[in-house]
């Protein structure tokens, strides 16, 4: 390619490459997922991770502020003035003694990396972001996604913001947290409930979308990961560029397992770290495909050329099964992941495991980062069940240093955490013994008192 900067099959056995103003969702030749590449030998990547330290003084220049775009020169598919921002990645990594207890770990060994900080509440933004930069780059003007209800929060926000871009999004009917519907609706996105759940939606967008020529937004678009690669990035300056061992975090559509993967192969071999932290991936037992391809049928990567037949046969399986995903962690209710290979390559570059953990597993976790932390919402938490998961099997050892990706805010889905809380038995039974939910121990029950002072005194003092 004359640009140094293309976009390329990830199959080795085609490899094909395409500009980076084209608009691709897949590799037009084999059909597979497409990444963007950079050749670095004619760009002007840094010498060291500190490098980025001289932007943390720019911050009244909005990219620089931006904790995507001050690793522009990671991500540099376009100029940095043609990057679009609302501020996201301002987020935090946070040393949890109260998460490291409860997983098993030393006191200062697990941390937990806050993506609900983002401006829409999720780590999307920070591929939205990128998304949408190159979106504007190719004058589009409509732009669509299928969601569990981040994506599409996400999506509706940047529109509402940038205004030159209408959102078109698909969800499953009844199966999006209200709070993320409530962003996409009230960032007046053009909102549509589809009769099926996400994989439906997903398999949906991508023939209107092709169709009507509407810009797609889902992790099947490899800009969108380019931006979040940014989420290891801000990982690694916040230990002071040291790499962690392993990075733990929810597998759903696997858009970001697959970008944190890339992230680290590119950062190893620019030789701007030394070793590649662990990765794992942790599903939810009720959307747990990439688990059974991964333990159960043993697929890998295989250095580009998985078994595609055993793919094959599963999908085909699953729906002659009619199998659909169910979890309390709706975000990650998923049995379709379009990133499937990517995310297999990312294991193989990061000596991944995957495993999956319960919803009661899941809510647990979830408590306790409520309870020691910011909070999260249910399919963040997957990573801290994971990480106690991994623990207790002796895979990670209690003095590595563990980050836990916390996806999305707690406040994205109050009907959980309510009906966990609550102690309104109706409300459990409804929300949470109907997906396997047995108890709620961690639960921080609200103590009904009357409207009277010496009453609300003896409730205080117990
Ligand atoms: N956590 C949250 C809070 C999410 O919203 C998602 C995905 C994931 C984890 C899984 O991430 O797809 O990169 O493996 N939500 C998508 C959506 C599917 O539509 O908002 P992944």
């Amino acid at each position: 390619m004359s640009d140094p900067v293309f976009q390329k099959c990830i199959a080795p056995e085609c490899g094909a490459c395409y500009g980076v103003e084209e608009v691709l969702v897949a590799c037009p030749k084999c059909g597979n997922l497409l990444d963007v590449q950079y050749d670095w030998d004619r760009l002007a990547p840094p010498a060291a991770l500190n490098h980025f330290e001289k932007y943390w003084a720019q911050r009244d220049n909005p990219q620089r502020r931006s904790g995507v775009w001050r690793f522009h020169d990671l991500l540099p598919f376009t100029s940095l003035e043609k990057c679009a921002t609302v501020g996201e990645g301002q987020t935090i990594l946070q040393n949890s003694t109260g998460c490291a207890r409860y997983a098993g770990m030393n006191d200062n060994a697990l941390f937990l990396q806050y993506e609900g900080m983002n401006p829409s509440g999720s780590f999307k933004d920070n591929g939205m972001v990128a998304a949408v930069t190159h979106a504007r780059l190719v004058g589009a003007h409509r732009a669509a996604c299928a969601s569990t209800g981040n994506t599409s929060a996400s999506l509706a926000l940047y529109c509402s913001c940038i205004q030159s871009m209408k959102a078109i999004i698909f969800i499953g009917s009844g199966k999006i947290a209200y709070g993320k519907l409530s962003q996409a609706l009230d960032y007046g996105a053009q909102t549509l409930q589809i009769h099926g759940d996400f994989d439906d939606a997903m398999a949906r967008v991508k023939e209107v979308s092709k169709k009507l020529g509407i810009y797609l937004v889902n992790s099947v678009n490899p800009f969108r990961l380019e931006g979040q690669k940014t989420i290891m990035f801000r990982v690694l300056e916040a230990l002071r560029w040291n790499v962690p061992d392993w990075i733990v975090v929810p597998g759903g559509n696997l858009g970001n397992s697959s970008s944190f993967g890339k992230a680290f192969h590119e950062l190893k071999t620019l030789g701007l770290i030394d070793r590649i932290p662990r990765l794992a991936v942790i599903n939810a037992e009720g959307a747990d495909t990439l688990y059974r391809l991964y333990n159960e049928k043993g697929l890998r990567w295989n250095g580009g050329t998985p078994d595609r037949e055993t793919i094959a046969a599963f999908f085909e399986q699953m729906s002659q099964e009619n199998r659909h995903a169910s979890t309390i962690a709706s975000a990650i209710e998923i049995n379709r992941p379009v990133n499937l290979e990517k995310c297999l390559r990312a294991l193989e570059w990061c000596d991944g495991v995957v495993r999956r953990v319960s919803d009661q597993q899941i809510l647990d976790a979830k408590a306790q980062v409520g309870a020691c932390g910011f909070g999260c919402e249910p399919a963040s938490a997957a990573s801290l069940a994971g990480a106690k998961l991994l623990r207790e099997e002796g895979i990670i050892a209690p003095s590595e240093k563990v980050v836990c990706i916390l996806t999305g805010h707690q406040l994205k889905d109050p009907t959980a955490t309510v009906a966990y809380h609550s102690g309104d038995e109706q409300k459990f039974q409804e929300t949470l013994a109907s997906r396997g939910v047995m108890e709620a121990k961690f639960a921080n029950n609200p103590l009904p008192v009357e409207n009277d002072v010496e009453d609300i005194v003896r409730a205080i003092q117990g």
